[in-house]
This record gives structure tokens, C-alpha cells and sequence, in this order.
């Protein structure tokens, strides 16, 4: 065989993230139609192993998810593929081998395409670096490549707070990639923790893809995209002046607006199950009760994701074990936490 020739195997791993701001709409290759903001989790993470053996035939790609093939998968990948072809045409040939695995459960309100094709295009620019293609703009290379597997993964391929869209808050924020924003959180936010609790699993009857068109005829679209550029900015500051409050405000409103805007759109559908609305209802009596910090927000599914700070650790985490535990499916809560670099 040619030296030059050699199978590159790398092996990588990425953590999922949950938004605060939502991305929900998109324009062009994948671009947002408003900026979001996120934090990556610790224990929510997909690991992976990736070989490449160059060769003369078209690419070819073998994908293995937990040890199984998983064909199912191949378009998606073929067509992520396709998009980092324009850019490093070497990947127009040869065979990619994918395993993959996850550390948290499936359709459990964790998103696994943003921690999939995170680890994804951490592992293709390492194979590419290896292949002598060396970017001085590695961190923002990865995000970008990230976002054209799955858009909400290019704020899953650097630890903690991140930031993708361009807004006027900061100037080097693009619609490209995500850019980490971790030097301008306060402390509070560094260790905040997210106990997920699975409500139901199963397929979503709607996926994001289709939710993320239904929002380019969306009666509400414009609307949509100053109240997602203003609740940035409230954001932002919430989280510099570490005031709990108002980023409970903001988390609790992006959570809801995301469902009503599925909900509004032409067809109208709904992700939330009755017990999503049962224990928002219990989980805001128990903060107004015990004057706890506590908040939650939603991804595109009936799953809630409870967030506070490390110092109410123990008594929202008794709260929900007693309380809103029996509301889940099969019992499962995930006690998850922030991946801030400094924590880790
Ligand atoms: O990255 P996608 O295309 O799966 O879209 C994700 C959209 C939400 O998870 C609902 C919001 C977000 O910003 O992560």
C-alpha cells in the first residue's frame, strides 16, 4: 500500500448542549434565521471512532451506532458529507468507517444530533490535519463544519456558554459558527446544573427539520426573529450581572415560544404532553413556595430540562426526585450539569 495511502483512525467525543435563545428557522446552507445561545452538558456526550482509507472509488460510508449498522443514518451522512466536499475535495473519495455511541439514553430530550455531529467534525478535521490540511482557524473551522451536520452542533464542539448568529452585542458573532462566550459569564452560571427529566420517549411526530421550514412561512416569523434578538440581549446581561431572575424570564419565554410557534404553524402540531404542563405548573409552585432559583426550559419535545445553580442543588433535586420523578416515564431523570472548562 502507499504510504500516503495509509487508514487515519481518530477517535473523538463531543457533549450535547441545551439552548437558552432557540435557534428555530433557518435561511441559506444552514445559516439561522435568528442568533441562540447554549450551554454544553457533562454527562451528555457521543463518543466516537472514525477511520478514513483513501481510495480511488467514490466515498463510501460505513455507520455503526452502539455496534450496530445503522443504515438508516446514511443519508444524513452522505448529504454532511456532500457539503464538506465543496470545501476539502479529498473527501470526494475513499471509505469512511463510523462508530458511534452515547453515553444518555435516545430520544430522552438530549439532543444527539448536536453532540453526533459535533464528534463528527472534530474527528473529520483531525483526520484532515493528519492529511496535512492545517487551518490557522481551527476552532472556528470545527464549529462551521459542525453546523453543516446539524445546525444547533456547531454550538457543541467547545465547552460551555456558546453563541451562534450574528448579533449587534458582540461584533466577531457569526451566522458561520458558534464562538465561545464563557470569559463574560458570571460564576453562578459556570456550574449551572440541568436535571433532565424524560417525561416520554419515542419518535417525535414532527422533526426539527420539518419544524425549522414550517418557520419560513410562519405567520409570526418576523416577530419571531426580534423577540429571539431581543431576549439575546436580556440574556447577555442576565448572565454578566448573574441575576437569576432575569434569565429565569428569558429561559421560561424562548421555552414556550418555541412550542407555541409549532403550534402556530401551518399545520399546526405540538410536541408537549399533558404532564410537560403539569409539572411546569407544580415546578413554578414549588419556586414561588420556597422562593428557590429554579427555571426550565424545553428543546423541540415533551422532555423538560430544570435549570439552577449549584448552591439550590439539594433541595430542587429532593423536590424533583419526590415530586415530579413519578411523572416520567419508566422514572428516568438525568442529573446533568454545565461542561465549563474550568470545571472539568
Ligand atoms: O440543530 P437542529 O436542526 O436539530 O435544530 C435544533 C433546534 C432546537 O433544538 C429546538 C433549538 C436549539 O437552538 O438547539
Amino acid at each position: 500500500m502507499n504510504p500516503n495511502e495509509q487508514i487515519i483512525k481518530v477517535q473523538t467525543q463531543a457533549p450535547s448542549n441545551i439552548a437558552i435563545v432557540k435557534y428555530w428557522g433557518k435561511k441559506g446552507l444552514q445559516l439561522p434565521a435568528n442568533p441562540s445561545m447554549s450551554f454544553t452538558l457533562s454527562k451528555a456526550l457521543t463518543e466516537m471512532e472514525v477511520s478514513y482509507e483513501p481510495g480511488q472509488h467514490n466515498l463510501k460510508i460505513t455507520f455503526l451506532f452502539e455496534g450496530r449498522p445503522q443504515p438508516t443514518f446514511h443519508p444524513k451522512l452522505y448529504s454532511f458529507l456532500e457539503k464538506l466536499q465543496m470545501d476539502y475535495p479529498i473527501l470526494n473519495t475513499g471509505q469512511l468507517y463510523i462508530s458511534s455511541k452515547n453515553t444518555f439514553p435516545h430520544s430522552s430530550g438530549i439532543a444527539s444530533s448536536a453532540s453526533s455531529m459535533a464528534a463528527l467534525a472534530n474527528a473529520i478535521y483531525e483526520i484532515l490535519e493528519k492529511m496535512g490540511h492545517v487551518n490557522p482557524d481551527k476552532k472556528n473551522t470545527i464549529s462551521r463544519m459542525a453546523r453543516l451536520g446539524s445546525g444547533s452542533a456547531c454550538r457543541s464542539t467547545s465547552l460551555g456558554w456558546n453563541l451562534w448568529g450574528q448579533t449587534d452585542l458582540i461584533n466577531i458573532a457569526s451566522d458561520e459558527y458558534a464562538i465561545s462566550v464563557n470569559s463574560m459569564i458570571n460564576p453562578i452560571f459556570e456550574s449551572i446544573h440541568d436535571s433532565i427529566l424524560v417525561i416520554r420517549t419515542g419518535a417525535k411526530p414532527v422533526s426539527s427539520t420539518t419544524g425549522h421550514q414550517l418557520m419560513e412561512n410562519h405567520p409570526y416569523k418576523e416577530a419571531r426573529i426580534k423577540q429571539a434578538n431581543e431576549n439575546m440581549k436580556r440574556l447577555y446581561d442576565a448572565l454578566r450581572n448573574g441575576d437569576f431572575n432575569d434569565f429565569s424570564e428569558v429561559c421560561e419565554e424562548e421555552a414556550m415560544s418555541l412550542h407555541a410557534l409549532m403550534m402556530s404553524s401551518r399545520p399546526g402540531y405540538t410536541l408537549l404532553d399533558p404532564s410537560t404542563l403539569e409539572v411546569i405548573r407544580r415546578l413554578k409552585e414549588f419556586r414561588s413556595e420556597q422562593r428557590v432559583p429554579v427555571t426550565f426550559t424545553l428543546d423541540a419535545g415533551p422532555n423538560l430540562h430544570i435549570l439552577y445553580p449549584d448552591s439550590h442543588k439539594k433541595a430542587v433535586q429532593l423536590f424533583i426526585m419526590i415530586y415530579l420523578r413519578p411523572f416520567c416515564e419508566d422514572n428516568q431523570v438525568i442529573h446533568d450539569q454545565i461542561s465549563f472548562p474550568t470545571l472539568m
